[in-house]
Parts: C-alpha cells; structure tokens; sequence
C-alpha cells in the first residue's frame, strides 16, 4: 500500500482555496464560470481520439478537471493530459478523478515558458495565469507555444487581470469603492503593526509598482504576433463576491502584488483583518456579489497555408 501525503504549504496557499469557491446558480468553481462560453459554443467538440491535453500553470488541477469536463467521454478515454506547474501541488485526490477519465496524467514542475515548448498538445489551456508571466517571457512563451503545437490545436485562455475588469454594469461603482476601501484599510492596519521601517518599504514599493493589469488588444496581437489565428475573444463574467476576495487573500501572487515586502502568513492576514473592517464599514456580507470582467480567447494553429510545398507534394 502506498501512502501519500500532502505537501505542507510553506506559504497560505491562496490559489487552492479560491479555485474551490463554489458559485451558488451555477455549480461550477467561480474562477471558472466565465469559461462556459467554450462549452455553449462546443469549441472542444472535435478534438481527435487520443489527443494531447496541456494545462499549463495547472494550480491545484481545478482548471484541467474542468476543461476536462468539455471534452466527450469517449476521446478523454484515449486522451493524455500533461499539467505544468511550477510552485502548487495537485492533491493526490485531484489526480486519482483526472486519472479515471483519461489513458495518462503527467504532471510537470516547470514555468510557461518552459512547458510551452515541450508538449505537442492538440489542446493548451492557460487559465488564470497568463497575468503572472512577464511579458518578455510571454511572448517566448507564446512562440514557443507555436512551434511545439500541431497544425489545427486549440488553445485557451482566460484572465480577469485585464484593464477594463470592472464590469460596465449597475455593480461598476460598488466593486470600484469596494476595492478602494479595502485597500485604505490594508494600508491603515500596514502601519499599526509593521515597523516603521517595513511600512516605509512596503509604501514605495506600492507606489512604484502596479499590478500590471493586461491590456486585451495587446494580449490578443502577442498571441497572434507568435502565429495563431483567434477563433473567439468575449469579456464574461466571473460572479466573484466578498468571499472571493477573503479567499484569494491567500494566494501567493495576489499577496505579493497586493501587499509587497510584508512576509506573507502576516500579509494575509493583514488583508483579512482590512476585509473584516470594509465589509463593516460598507455594510457588505461575504455573499455580496463584486463581478469581474474575464477575457476568453480560443486560439488555432492554422492549417496548411495555400500552395504550401509538404515534401514533394504542391498542396493547393
Ligand atoms: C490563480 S492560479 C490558477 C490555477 C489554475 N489554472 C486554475 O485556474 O485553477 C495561477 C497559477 O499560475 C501559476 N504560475 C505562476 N507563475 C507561473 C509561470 N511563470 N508559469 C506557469 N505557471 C505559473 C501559479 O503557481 C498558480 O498555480
């Protein structure tokens, strides 16, 4: 008998705990509801049997079981899925329901830019994550990504890290002053139990450096700047809440955009103690609902271009 045990995080590992957010009218893990639009449009219908499956920066395995759940029973039987993640582990759990479903699981400890060229996927999703990748790795990333992939793979993407994230709707105003309270109030309890010398730090370090929200367009020209032609770009809704943000407080990317230099147990809970004073203030319940906007693209490979020479053989 084999007996495995989970790695202890080392950090509160923040990302595990959102991707497990439930919402409430639909089911589905909230980071993952604006994605339903690649099922209603079938985008993952024909994929061939015994197709390569690549999720690339695979979290705690929530965004490969998902798109997972698009793709007909009958071609995952044959189907091998390779997860690259570089810092979280998928529990043992996750991996046994992916294995059940599918020929072959492997899971790789490596960044995008690596993985990208690795794998000679039919399908690469990339969710939640292309945010984090610097933009001179992206773009390596992105033509790397492109050579790697056989003529006619798809690739998907999904980030609610984009310019124009909050939604032009009724809710526009109330998640914009939700999120400028809550950070007043990390500021205010930064300096109630820091140094004087760590908040100093911390308070350059915010002035000077911004959560490098995405640009859409530029997002979509690096994409097809590597080669790939765009088959769907929409902006859908992710039904985040207060709660969403009490869980993603966790997550160590947020934690060190969010609140730079604080060690990063203290920094979550800084965040959470400025939560609790927001949703006082605000008179907002953990049920509130703070919609993101979230930008999905699917992307191909194009076939064989017009009068290309395969060998000997003139393909027109
Ligand atoms: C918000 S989580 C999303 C996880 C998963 N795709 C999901 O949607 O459930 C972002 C993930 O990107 C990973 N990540 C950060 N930098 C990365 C990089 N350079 N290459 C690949 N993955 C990266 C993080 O470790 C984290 O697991």
């Amino acid at each position: 008998m084999t007996i495995e045990a989970d790695r202890v995080a080392q950090t509160p590992d923040l990302s595990y705990k959102f991707s497990e957010q439930i919402d409430v009218s639909t089911g589905l893990p909230v980071g993952l509801v604006p994605l339903e639009i690649v099922r209603r449009k079938s985008y993952l219908n024909n994929i061939r049997p015994n197709a390569i499956y690549h999720d690339i920066g695979g979290g705690t395995g929530a965004s490969a079981r998902y798109i997972l759940s698009m793709i007909p029973a009958d071609v995952k039987e044959g189907m091998r899925v390779i997860i690259s993640e570089p810092y979280n582990y998928i529990p043992h759990t996750v991996r046994q329901e992916i294995v059940k479903e599918v020929d072959e699981l492997v899971i790789i400890k490596s960044a995008a830019v690596s993985s990208a060229g690795l794998i000679e996927a039919d399908v690469s999703s990339l969710i939640n994550m292309v945010h984090l990748i610097p933009k001179g790795d992206r773009v390596e990333m992105w033509k790397r990504l492109f050579d790697a992939s056989p003529i006619g793979s798809v690739g998907i993407v999904s980030t609610t890290f984009i310019t124009d994230w909050i939604p032009e709707e009724l809710h526009a105003n109330r998640v914009a002053y939700f999120f400028q309270a809550w950070m007043m109030q990390i500021a205010r309890r930064a300096k109630e139990v820091l140094s004087d010398e760590v908040f100093a730090e911390f308070r350059a370090r915010k002035k000077t450096e911004k959560l490098s929200l995405l640009d859409s367009n530029g997002l979509i020209q690096e994409i097809i700047g590597a080669g790939f032609e765009i088959e769907h770009k929409s902006n859908e809704t992710m039904p985040c809440n207060v709660e969403s943000y009490d869980l993603i407080r966790y997550d160590k990317e947020w934690i060190d955009f969010i609140t730079p230099v604080i060690e990063p147990a203290q920094a979550c809970e800084i965040q959470g103690y400025a939560l609790q004073k927001t949703m006082k203030e605000k008179d907002l319940t953990l049920e509130d609902r703070m919609p993101r906007n979230t930008l999905v693209l699917v992307f191909r490979k194009p076939g064989i271009p017009k009068n290309y020479v395969y060998g000997s053989t003139l393909v027109v």
